[in-house]
């Protein structure tokens, strides 16, 4: 059966973009795969302006909380946080040993998130992509599902794995050669605020964004208050009518009709109650989410409980891999010391 893997950053509250844009689709992919998804606190902690430990403690038990209320079924799929297993800490090192100074330079997302910060930028920061590919690589994922923007860093999973097999494991390759799988989002959810960009985690206002938590009345609120322009017509066209097209696309997400029956149903009726039936949908889309939310978050022992025992199969998984990348670079068998020592 196909393996797959995807982690998700506890570095902001979920939102109505990652639900729709990725976590619908994690849920879905327990029908056809088997599914390891994972809480990645130690990429969380990659720059320093952003890390504040009792936040990351927080978000991280957040984050696996609503992972399973969305629907991650911890019964099929392996659910865990990353520094739970510490073979991924371990295997990192293994890889920066074979990865390039200048193909780490080189990934967008540093360059990115390095930019202005001078000397002074993390080696968590430069070593995040080798992390992420031991992430992929412990447990043979033959598929990753991840955004766009994120593949720089699955190719780069690909080279190290490739890389390591062909140098020590040429007859009897450790790890399997991912690739990464850009699933049809059910919708690529922008800011209400300000259309022409992305919900996102890091946004400076909380006024554009729909918390997967927000109670009924400010989703309503939040909605009623999107941007739109000053024409009252209900059409998709994402570059003239950014704002309304939008909440089209999160309409159709959210009741799984198409774009087209919507501007039908709603053209001409003006957009306030467009942004009403856009609100009730969400509304009713997030409520048996937060239900059970509310419910998991009412036992947090539960949860810890379940990422106790997703952690013990996921390092069921990677153990045996990170014993035979270990053996096949030379590193000696921990058994052998043991048998020889006097106490
Ligand atoms: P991030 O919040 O950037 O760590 O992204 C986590 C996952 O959610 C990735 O798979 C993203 O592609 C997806 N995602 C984040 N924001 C959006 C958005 N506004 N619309 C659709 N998908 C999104
Ligand atoms: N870097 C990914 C992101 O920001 C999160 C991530 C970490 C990940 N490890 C991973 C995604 C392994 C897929 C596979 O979205």
């Amino acid at each position: 059966m196909t393996r797959v893997f995807s982690g998700i950053q506890p570095s902001g509250d979920l939102h109505l973009g990652n639900h729709l844009g990725a976590l619908v689709n994690w849920v879905a992919m327990q029908e056809r795969a088997e599914c390891v998804y994972c809480v990645v606190d130690l990429h969380a902690m990659t720059s320093p302006a952003e890390h504040d430990p009792a936040t990351l403690r927080q978000r991280t038990l957040s984050a696996a909380t609503t992972l399973l209320a969305v629907g991650v079924d911890p019964q099929r799929s392996i659910l865990f946080v990353q520094s739970h297993v510490h073979e991924h800490a371990e295997c990192t090192w293994l890889l920066n040993c074979i990865a390039g100074f200048g193909e780490l330079r080189k990934m967008p997302q540093f360059k990115d998130k390095s930019a202005g910060k001078g000397e002074s930028v993390s080696v968590g920061l430069f070593d995040y992509p080798v992390l992420q590919s031991a992430d992929i690589l412990l447990y043979h994922a033959d598929e990753v599902p991840v955004g766009e923007d994120q593949r720089h860093h699955i190719e780069l999973a690909r080279d190290l794995g490739q890389r390591f097999n062909h140098r020590f494991a040429p007859d009897d390759p450790v790890f399997t050669l991912p690739r990464a799988i850009h699933p049809p989002a059910a919708a690529r959810v922008m800011d209400l605020q300000e259309p022409s960009n992305k919900m996102s985690k890091s946004t400076s206002s909380d006024k554009g964004v729909v918390y997967l938590l927000d109670d009924p009345t400010r989703i309503a609120k939040k909605i009623r208050a999107a941007v739109t322009d000053s024409a009252t017509d209900i059409r998709y066209d994402r570059e003239a009518k950014p704002g309304v097209s939008n909440l089209l696309e999160i309409l159709a997400a959210a009741t799984g009709r198409s774009i087209d029956e919507l501007v039908v149903e709603h053209d001409g009726h003006g957009y306030g109650s467009f942004k009403a039936a856009v609100a009730e949908a969400v509304v009713e889309l997030l409520r048996p989410v937060q239900q059970r939310h509310a419910a998991l978050a009412a036992d947090p022992g539960e949860v810890s409980r379940t990422l106790a025992d997703g952690a013990a199969r996921a390092r069921e998984v990677a153990a045996p891999t990170l014993l035979r990348a270990k053996q096949a670079m030379g590193m000696l068998d921990a058994g052998i010391v043991r048998e020889g020592h006097g106490w």
